[in-house]
């Protein structure tokens, strides 16, 4: 395999608004990220992805882009945005930012230059069709939900938008759009950005017959990522884009992807492939519901230890994914992975060392690294986030009652992930010293980054510990190229799995079980690498783990 500068890297979300607040308007910035490198970097981190900064009506929380060009006041400028570049560079760790490009916000002005001439050079950077019998185009539902088509005022036109309606998609077959969409993208990479996570990049391919599916809900119409699924061609359009852009810069990127073919995941990640990586969504595909959030199944341990098995087995013979528990879009992994008995530091630490040791590069979400977990919420109002709004009424269409809408919305809501970042005991946990955009989680006098940084057996210096052993001279080899083999598949409550390459074997080990669980050893041990309850006596012939124990052994090679 060639290797390549980013694969023994270690990867963090910042989502920009809930990081830090610098300036007293409630809302994280660039300057509250710049003071914050150092801690970023103490604990291990090559590379950051930047939710989206652009200037934005944040509509959909800045995924709704009005200039491509520009950064969002609320996030401070352009110099700043220079000088994160360049402070992140002193520091040789990498920049990268989100690219949504499958839709801008209405507000851009290609939109507004469209809306004002809708048979003109700009309605083409978007689709716009006529209706069928008085209806929309087709059946589409949006994942936000409503109808994907929305009319153009004053026609009997609609456009296409398979988000929120001021998420207007763009037009992939014309070259003119291209064009422009390829300018943009150096126009970043030439300031020296490294990179790209690129959202929601399986939609842009369409079927421009734009066919009914058979509804699948109370509402008549038909999910749109139907469409996604049964139209091909989306390589086509990805490869151009890779060689018109990342390519000429050796760029990193890590893309979003649903409902891709499975035969394609090696011209998606592959030699050569469209991307550097792609993000693991299996285990979180398991609590999708059927219909909405209202009926997403609970996680099961040993459906969620298969999926990702499946998953590293799969990808280890073509490329590398990127692993994470949580991103701004999923409710915490400690609250939705772990069961209650194990929701405590020593179950947070498992949880992270089962993901961060996977083959593959870890993505770490804001705040995971300190174990913040879902918030209480009391009533809808205290929601932010467009899709959970959307979710809360599917739930109660569908004749669950106002406490069981919020129930659902409360364990599955994206605004768990976007609550402000705990970084101390001080008011509104040291985010902001006014109002902050969005509700702290009540428990940040307990978890928060300053009582962590003071205790050495915090989850925050077991992160440290966790990230500098896969990065670690003696180590980076292994848990970079090792093999991936799943060990003691058999158990009830074991998440076991083997890295190896030629010269070495490591052993990491998490019982998930409320009960203590002893295993036989297939290897003798030369010594215990790490262990998330101080162990440090090399086990013979069999392992104890306690409830939530973790421990990485060096087996014998
Ligand atoms: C991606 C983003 C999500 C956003 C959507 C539309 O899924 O991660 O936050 O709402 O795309 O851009
Ligand atoms: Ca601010």
């Amino acid at each position: 395999m060639k290797r390549k500068w980013w694969h023994d890297k270690v990867a963090y979300q910042i989502y920009p608004k809930s990081f830090l607040d610098s300036n007293g308007d409630g809302i994280g910035d660039l300057r509250g990220i710049i003071s914050k490198l150092d801690y970023l970097k103490s604990l291990g981190i090559d590379i950051v992805w930047l939710s989206p900064i652009y200037k934005s009506p944040f509509v959909d929380q800045g995924y709704d882009i009005s200039d491509y060009y520009a950064i969002a006041e609320e996030f401070g400028t352009m110099e700043e945005f220079e000088e994160l570049l360049a402070e992140s560079k002193k520091r040789d760790m990498h920049i990268i930012m989100d690219l949504v490009i499958n839709h801008c916000s209405d507000q851009h002005e290609w939109f507004q230059k469209a809306l004002a001439d809708p048979y003109g050079e700009y309605a083409d950077f978007f689709y716009f069709r006529k209706g069928k019998n008085g209806n929309p185009p087709s059946n589409y539902r949006s994942y936000f939900g409503g109808s994907c088509w929305e009319p153009v005022p004053g026609t009997d036109l609609y456009y296409l938008h398979m988000f929120a309606k001021e998420q207007p998609d763009l037009n992939w077959e014309n070259p003119k759009l291209l064009e422009q969409l390829y300018q943009m993208i150096n126009w970043w990479l030439g300031k020296g950005l490294a990179g790209f996570r690129i959202d929601a990049i399986i939609n842009i391919k369409k079927d421009l017959a734009f066919p009914d599916y058979e509804p699948d809900g109370p509402d008549g119409l038909a999910a749109c990522w139907k469409m996604v699924e049964s139209v091909d061609g989306v390589g086509d359009l990805l490869e151009t884009l890779k060689k018109n852009t990342f390519q000429k810069y050796d760029a990193f990127t890590v893309a979003e992807v649903f409902n891709m073919k499975e035969d394609e995941l090696p011209s998606f990640i592959g030699k050569d492939g469209h991307f550097s990586t792609m993000f693991d969504f299996s285990a979180h595909a398991l609590s999708i519901g059927g219909n909405g959030w209202y009926d997403a199944p609970d996680i099961d341990f040993k459906k969620w230890r298969e999926s990702i098995v499946n998953s590293q087995l799969k990808v280890q013979k073509c490329g590398f994914e990127a692993n994470i528990i949580e991103n701004h879009d999923e409710p915490r992994g400690v609250s939705r992975y772990l069961p209650n008995y194990a929701q405590n530091p020593a179950g947070t630490k498992m949880l992270g060392t089962v993901s961060v040791l996977l083959r593959g590069i870890p993505f770490i979400y804001q705040g995971q690294e300190i174990g913040m977990q879902n918030t209480k919420w009391n009533s809808v109002e205290e929601f932010n986030d467009i899709n959970t709004k959307d979710q809360y009424q599917l739930a109660l269409d569908a004749g669950l009652s106002e406490e069981e809408a919020l129930y659902a919305c409360t364990k599955m809501s994206r605004d768990n992930a976007r609550t402000p970042m705990q970084w101390s005991d001080l008011e509104n946990a040291g985010f902001t010293t006014k109002t902050p955009w969005l509700k702290v989680n009540d428990n940040y006098p307990k978890i928060n980054v300053k009582n962590q940084e003071n205790d050495p057996d915090s989850v925050l210096n077991y992160y440290r510990k966790l990230i500098g052993v896969r990065k670690s001279a003696e180590y980076k080899e292994v848990f970079t190229y090792g093999e991936f083999v799943p060990a003691y598949l058999d158990t009830e409550s074991i998440m076991a799995y083997y890295r190896e390459t030629d010269e070495q074997r490591i052993l990491v080990a998490a019982n998930f079980g409320e009960n203590t669980a002893e295993l036989n050893l297939d290897y003798d041990i030369r010594h215990v690498i790490l262990s998330n309850m101080n162990q440090s006596t090399k086990p013979q012939r069999s392992l104890k783990l306690k409830s939530c124990e973790v421990i990485v052994l060096e087996c014998e090679k």
